[in-house]
């Protein structure tokens, strides 16, 4: 090895390219020796372990409590990692952070809530609605970030929410409460933080109208997981997506319902098949959603238009919505070019995939033509501009999903591999000619 002479402290350790009679390191007089750099003495503070001996995570994983949030974390929050939860104002970031800490602490374990947004009798109303409140869920009300930091190394708690990150602050730097480096700066020490101690820490961000993730971005980049929660305010519907997440697959979809005591899991009942009164205009598809396979009820209204014709499509594409209707016209010679058409997908769920095209042309077409189709009959698979039916990705899972819930029959196009199911009817379409001819002899009641 090609060493070459230097000059080391023997006090600290500090070295120099020449010598000096005094150290820079330490101050010290007459310290300095000639040493070679490869043997330059420092004692050493870093540790390596045996990698095979390192615990993991597994097993280790903290349940919420609430089985669509654990669903989307892969089995609930890491001790020692950072997630970051946003959506827009009322759609229920504080209710579920507020439950994960609530189940924690009925497990016996302490739990602290950083609360620099509310107060603390405002922090007490939306937990008391919630249940009865465990003694170890700890309150601080408080935007300084030392305060919160002090806290969780003092307390050491197990799962810490901080409500909300962008209100946090450290009256010793020189920018604004609020601003992007007061955000970052409060971020990475309440992350350090919750790391050295084990802690989880969840952390809740705003995002503004165009959705960005107010002011700090860069947060996302600083933190294990970044989940988002969505929904519409006036439905009771919250959609929960990981958009990042180290410990496990970002695929996964959560599903809750807002209800009178907080969020809880939405009943796999409210999912299955409607036995409503059978109507025109209203089809089954499947739609998927990472991993998940939805039921959905398409509905579709077509009226006569007074004027420009408008198409309306709420959870569902209007690009496809706007090729299907050239489609049924060219290719079926079902016009509606001179009517509204709008449609929806029922109850919220998004639909908004090229998988439930033939449901929403054939919801279309039981409008246009006044002919009801069967609910237990489920529609899927994509439309080309051919007027062909094309299969889809994950098509025998939809349909497996279909006939859990309750499907009789199957409207699926004639490519893709797909099981023999007992008790399932399969109708392979080549068309969506055929489709409709099929959905029509499924139909139940004849509306006009
Ligand atoms: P909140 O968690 O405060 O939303 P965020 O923190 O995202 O702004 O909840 C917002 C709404 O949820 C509020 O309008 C009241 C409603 N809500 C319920 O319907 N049921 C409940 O049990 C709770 C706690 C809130
Ligand atoms: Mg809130």
């Amino acid at each position: 090895m090609k060493t070459h002479s230097v000059h080391v402290c023997k006090e600290c350790g500090t070295t120099s390219p020449r010598w000096a009679g005094r150290c820079a390191g330490c101050g010290e007089w007459n310290t300095l020796e000639e040493g070679n750099a490869h043997r330059v003495a420092r004692p050493v503070r870093a540790v390596a372990a045996p990698l095979r001996g390192v615990q993991t995570s597994e097993g280790t994983l903290r349940s919420s409590g609430i089985d669509e949030l654990d669903r989307v974390l892969g089995g609930g929050f890491t001790p020692g990692s950072t997630t970051l939860l946003f959506g827009e104002p009322g759609v229920g970031k504080s209710t579920l952070a507020l439950m994960a800490l609530r189940q924690r602490a009925l497990e016996g374990e302490a739990v602290l809530l950083i609360a620099a947004e509310e107060s603390a009798a405002q922090v007490a109303t939306r937990a008391r609605r919630l249940g009865e409140i465990p003694p170890n869920l700890l309150l601080c009300a408080t935007m300084n970030v030392e305060d919160a930091e002090d806290l969780i190394r003092l307390l050491k708690p197990v799962l810490c929410v901080v409500d909300s990150i962008a209100a946090m602050s450290d009256p010793s730097l020189p920018s604004l409460a609020g601003s992007v480096p007061q955000v970052r700066h409060g971020a990475e020490r309440l992350c350090a933080a919750a790391k050295f101690v084990g802690a989880s820490l969840v952390l809740v961000g705003h995002v503004t109208k165009d959705g960005e993730l107010a002011g700090p971005r860069t947060l996302e980049h600083l933190v294990d997981t970044v989940l988002r929660i969505e929904g519409d305010r006036d439905g009771s519907l919250r959609i929960l997506r990981a958009l990042k997440h180290r410990f496990g697959a970002t695929s996964e979809v959560g599903l809750l319902e807002m209800a009178g005591a907080g969020l809880r899991d939405l009943p796999e009942a409210s999912l299955a098949l409607p036995d409503d009164l059978e109507v025109s205009g209203v089809a089954m598809g499947v739609a998927t959603d990472g991993s998940r396979s939805l039921l959905v009820e398409i509905q579709a209204l077509v009226a006569t238009g007074s004027g420009a014709a408008r198409r309306v499509a709420h959870q569902l594409s209007s690009q496809r919505l706007s090729l299907l209707l050239a489609v049924l016209e060219v290719r079926c010679g079902i016009d509606t070019s001179t009517s509204d058409v709008l449609a929806a997908s029922a109850g919220g769920l998004p639909a908004l995939e090229p998988g439930v095209d033939v449901a929403l042309a054939l919801a279309i077409a039981s409008a246009a033509r006044g002919f009801a189709i069967a609910r237990e009959v489920v529609c899927v698979g994509e439309v080309g501009l051919a007027g062909e039916l094309r299969s889809v990705a994950g098509l025998s899972r939809r349909v497996r999903e279909a006939q859990r819930l309750g499907a009789r029959a199957v409207i699926v196009p004639v490519a893709g591999e797909l099981d023999e199911v007992a008790g399932l009817r399969i109708s392979r379409c080549r068309t969506l000619g055929e489709a409709i001819e099929v959905a029509q002899r499924h139909e139940v009641v004849k509306v006009r």
